[in-house]
């Protein structure tokens, strides 16, 4: 996109009807970022469904990038969120903070393979991670962002776990991620990581991601970006990670957001009949292969 068209007042011709692939709108999404956004062939996009590892991701690309670095102040500044609403700033001025980015950008999305800008150009790093830990992820997290941050975020704390399995369930963010991004596994431009990987073994996945890269990586940069992706730093350093509400205070009370960092989460939380519905979902919309890459079959 020229300076010219991001200055204009009116929108481009092709925002004038909605990307065909949008699909299911999100709140938070903005259409008109995912529609004029333009990829570059160093661009590298995480892309999960929510709760499967994604700032986890966004902390060990920034931290390979720049060799280590301690001095950011949030992880969204370095690694942003592609599709994000960002009021009061406009998308044009997202995307003209985007063009500003050093090379290589790092961008973070949750969109379906579909609704991704720059699919074919950008190189892509998939986290996929067991659907009843992103649950019991994400029921942690509704209940423990602030009032403030659920109301701007257009977001309810759930009356009871089993009221949020529902809600879970009916949302389908983790089915529709997957059912769509399944399928592209193989292109030479995605990487497709487990979060199990990443916790059985960090350096082995950071070299992983490294080679997929291309990026030079020494046994000292790799022992750092590993230190610096810990779930002990990260809990330790959570403020840079759970972001902030509009007027600077926390999203997510004390030891909340990176919150305890385990695979299989759910055994000690769900009941069998709540497990057995999010298993009964998978096997409706994932292939078994899918399913048994994920400990699932
Ligand atoms: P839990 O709620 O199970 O602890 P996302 O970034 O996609 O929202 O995912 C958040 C989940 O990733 C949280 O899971 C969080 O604790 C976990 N996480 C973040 N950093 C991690 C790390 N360094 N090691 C392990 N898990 C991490």
């Amino acid at each position: 996109m020229s300076t010219q068209q991001l200055a204009g007042t009116s929108r481009p011709e092709r925002d004038e009807q909605p990307d065909p692939h949008w699909g299911e709108p999100h709140p938070l999404h903005d259409p008109w970022i995912l529609a004029n956004f333009q990829a570059r062939p160093t661009d590298v996009l995480i892309t999960t469904a929510p709760k499967a590892g994604t700032t986890w991701m966004q902390q060990i690309l920034h931290q390979l990038c720049t060799g280590g670095d301690e001095a950011f102040e949030d992880i969204d500044d370095v690694v942003p969120w592609l599709e994000r609403q960002r009021p009061p700033q406009t998308w044009r001025q997202v995307l003209e903070a985007f063009e500003a980015l050093a090379t290589p950008r790092l961008f973070k999305t949750h969109c379906t393979w579909e609704q991704t800008p720059g699919r074919d150009i950008a190189r892509l790093i998939l986290t996929v991670r067991d659907p009843r830990d992103c649950c019991i992820s994400f029921y942690h997290h509704l209940m423990d962002m602030t009032d403030s941050a659920l109301a701007c975020h257009g977001l309810e704390r759930p009356a009871s776990l089993d009221a949020h399995v529902d809600a879970w369930l009916g949302f389908g963010a983790w089915f529709r991620n997957l059912a769509s991004w399944w399928p592209q596994r193989e292109r030479d431009n995605l990487l497709m990581l487990r979060y199990s990987d990443l916790k059985a073994d960090l350096p082995a996945a950071i070299t992983r991601i490294a080679d997929f890269l291309g990026w030079p990586l020494t046994p000292q940069t790799c022992e750092r970006a590993a230190h610096l992706s810990s779930f002990a730093w990260m809990k330790a350093n959570s403020q840079r990670f759970a972001g902030r509400n509009a007027d600077g205070s926390p999203m997510f009370r004390p030891g909340g957001f990176i919150r305890k960092g385990e695979t299989g989460d759910h055994k000690t939380q769900l009941t069998p009949d709540q497990e057995a519905r999010i298993l009964r979902r998978c096997r409706q919309e994932l292939p078994a292969e899918c399913l048994a890459y994920l400990g699932l079959g």
